[in-house]
């Protein structure tokens, strides 16, 4: 696994990063469902237009860190959250939140890709339809612009009125990450976004993650820790709902902290 790191890149402390350079503030907090307590006081601060990867076993409550950050979580009845979510100084928890505004600034792609049935075109100005765009060049260059940001321009250009459900799946996956682009967030959440999908497919969309940095926070869920050690710059180690360790990528792999860490990584649990 040690290919995929280049030890001459200085570590980054996240405990020294400005305030400017911070997405989102994660802090002290815990989630139930009814009596069960999923999160536990997780505190954690993801860096901006950088990429974040979280590991750990199944059910360790990957999927569940993800949706605090879109507040997904509130479409549960019996999920109660104590603690804060801190997004440009705000948290996003305030009974005040617009939470459809929210929604569009913190994208989500999940694994199996989601296009809805209807045109590629139709697909990528769904969401700026919704918030009563109307005018055609406008959506024109939206849908065009996040079509290029995942690289899929070239491949549909002549494709944009066929329905998205004809596109390979690794193209709907690029496509469902365009239409989150679409309404030009700041964060996009991807929950394994490379489960469902073949080899060629995931190292597209591993090299598409890289490129997003560029203009995105991004937060990947990943169960491969290869994924995690290719594509990401930090990484946060979850297991039954504790945030074990979080560190610069480099570190973490090769010189973890907690023994758990290690026994993880190193594949004897998990
Ligand atoms: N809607 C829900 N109601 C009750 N328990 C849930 C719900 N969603 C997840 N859980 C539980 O929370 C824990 C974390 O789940 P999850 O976040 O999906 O894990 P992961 O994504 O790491 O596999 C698990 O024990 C799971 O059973
Ligand atoms: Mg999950």
């Amino acid at each position: 696994m040690f290919e995929y790191f280049d030890l001459s890149k200085p570590e980054v402390d996240l405990d020294n990063l400005s305030a400017d350079d911070v997405a989102i503030e994660v802090d002290n907090l815990t989630l139930y469902f009814d009596q069960k307590r999923a999160l536990h006081d997780i505190k954690m601060r993801i860096p901006r237009r950088q990429i974040t990867s979280v590991i750990g076993p199944s059910g360790c409550g990957k999927s569940t860190l993800l949706g605090c950050f879109n507040r997904l979580n509130d479409l549960i009845p019996s999920c109660r959250i104590e603690g804060q979510v801190l997004m440009n100084g705000r948290n996003i928890y305030h009974r005040k939140e617009d939470v459809a505004a929210l929604r569009s600034k913190v994208g989500m792609v999940f694994q199996k890709p989601n296009p809805f049935p209807m045109s590629v075109y139709d697909n990528l100005v769904y969401g700026l339809r919704v918030q009563g765009v109307k005018d055609r060049r406008t959506l024109d260059n939206a849908a065009e612009q996040a079509l290029r940001d995942v690289a899929l321009w070239r491949e549909v250009k002549d494709r944009l009125f066929d329905s998205a459900l004809t596109l390979s799946s690794g193209q709907q996956q690029r496509l469902v990450i365009a239409r989150a682009i679409a309404l030009q967030p700041e964060i996009l959440l991807l929950d394994e976004p490379t489960s469902a999908l073949d080899p060629i497919s995931t190292l597209t969309i591993e090299e598409l993650i890289t490129q997003l940095k560029q203009k995105y926070t991004v937060l990947v869920v990943t169960h491969n820790m290869q994924q995690a050690a290719r594509v990401s710059d930090f990484t946060a180690f979850l297991h039954n709902g504790h945030l074990i360790e979080y560190s610069d990528t480099n570190r973490l792999f090769t010189r973890p902290k907690e023994q758990q860490t290690e026994e993880y990584i190193t594949g004897r649990f998990g």
